[in-house]
């Protein structure tokens, strides 16, 4: 997401720093550990799910700096949830982020547990105390709350286990539209759910931000399952070719590249409907919603 405006940049510049700094630092034993999770965390990614949220907080005139930890645990959890999709026993790929992947880099052993590392200190870095001095322990807690459904078994993590199962299956709309929902789309949505219950915005706005959000999730694992397909590893930096070698249950194995980027636009539109529901200023949200149909990484 290089050539957004000036303004996106600043915001992507305050996240980058404060990630910088958001996970510990750990003692001498472990520092393997400490190792394993920057090498993933800090190698570059869109931060796609942490902008959303932090446009969302703007959108609604909340302040940028308290909900940076916010962002920093969603992009934690994303980070966690692209290692643990890399394993052997998962998509079993070796590039990510332009590097090999964590595993191939640190080992299997150490790929798990910096996963695990990085799901656990997400929840660990926004239930911290010193929250409290920012938001209302009502905010707070609902916050803790979407995240903590929306990346496990009720999003994320079930997603994963629905997009193992369809593997080598004929499968059907109605089950790629479950996988894509879950495994890719709920974080999207926590991500701009946790900015509108941090700025405080009315249940309408939140509920049309959620919409958005399923929408713009959908559009956005289209055009991977596309860039899996027609994708420049180079610029991807992840391989293409992966969910054909794993016999993958995705848009174009079920309907064709074509209708594939026929159905990124319908979600596309679907999201921008939404989205101008919400009350909020539509920029910069719409901005982002251009480039996740239009991106080629
Ligand atoms: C990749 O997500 C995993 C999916 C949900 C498709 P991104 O394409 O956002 O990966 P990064 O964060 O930019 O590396
Ligand atoms: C995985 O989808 C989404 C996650 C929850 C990580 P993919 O397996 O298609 O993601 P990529 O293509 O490896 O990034
Ligand atoms: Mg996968
Ligand atoms: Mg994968
Ligand atoms: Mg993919």
């Amino acid at each position: 997401m290089t050539n957004f405006s000036p303004h996106y940049q600043s915001l992507l510049t305050r996240f980058e720093t404060y990630l910088e700094r958001a996970f510990p630092h750990l003692a001498p034993e472990v520092a393997i550990l400490e190792e394993s999770v920057r090498y993933s965390l800090l190698a570059g990614g869109k931060r796609l799910r942490p902008i959303l949220l932090l446009c969302v907080v703007e959108a609604g005139q909340g302040e940028i700096d308290n909900a940076l930890p916010f962002a920093a645990a969603v992009e934690f959890i994303h980070c966690y949830s692209l290692i643990h999709d890399d394993l052997p026993c998962m998509d079993d790929d070796d590039l990510r982020r332009g590097k090999p992947t964590n595993h191939i880099k640190f080992g299997e052993d150490i790929a798990l547990l910096a996963g695990d590392a990085l799901l656990s200190e997400a929840f660990h870095l926004i239930s911290a105390p010193e929250r409290l001095k920012d938001y209302p322990a009502e905010r707070l807690l609902a916050a803790i709350h979407c995240l903590a459904k929306k990346a496990g078994n009720f999003g994320m993590v079930a997603g994963q286990v629905a997009d193992i199962g369809a593997a080598q299956s004929r499968g059907s709309k109605e089950l790629l539209e479950f996988i894509h929902h879950h495994k890719t789309g709920q974080l999207i949505v926590a991500s701009l759910e946790m900015g509108a219950i941090l700025a405080g915005l009315n249940d309408h706005a939140r509920d049309a931000i959620c919409h958005f959000g399923e929408a713009l999730g959908r559009c956005f694992q289209i055009q991977d399952d596309i860039l899996d397909e027609t994708g420049d590893p180079t610029k991807l930096g992840k391989p293409v070719g992966s969910d054909q070698k794993n016999q993958k249950l995705t848009y174009p194995s079920l309907f064709g590249l074509e209708e594939s980027a026929r159905l990124a636009e319908e979600a596309y539109q679907e999201a921008l409907t939404y989205l101008a529901k919400t009350g909020l200023p539509q920029e910069p949200l719409q901005a982002l919603a251009d480039f996740v149909l239009k991106r080629r990484h």
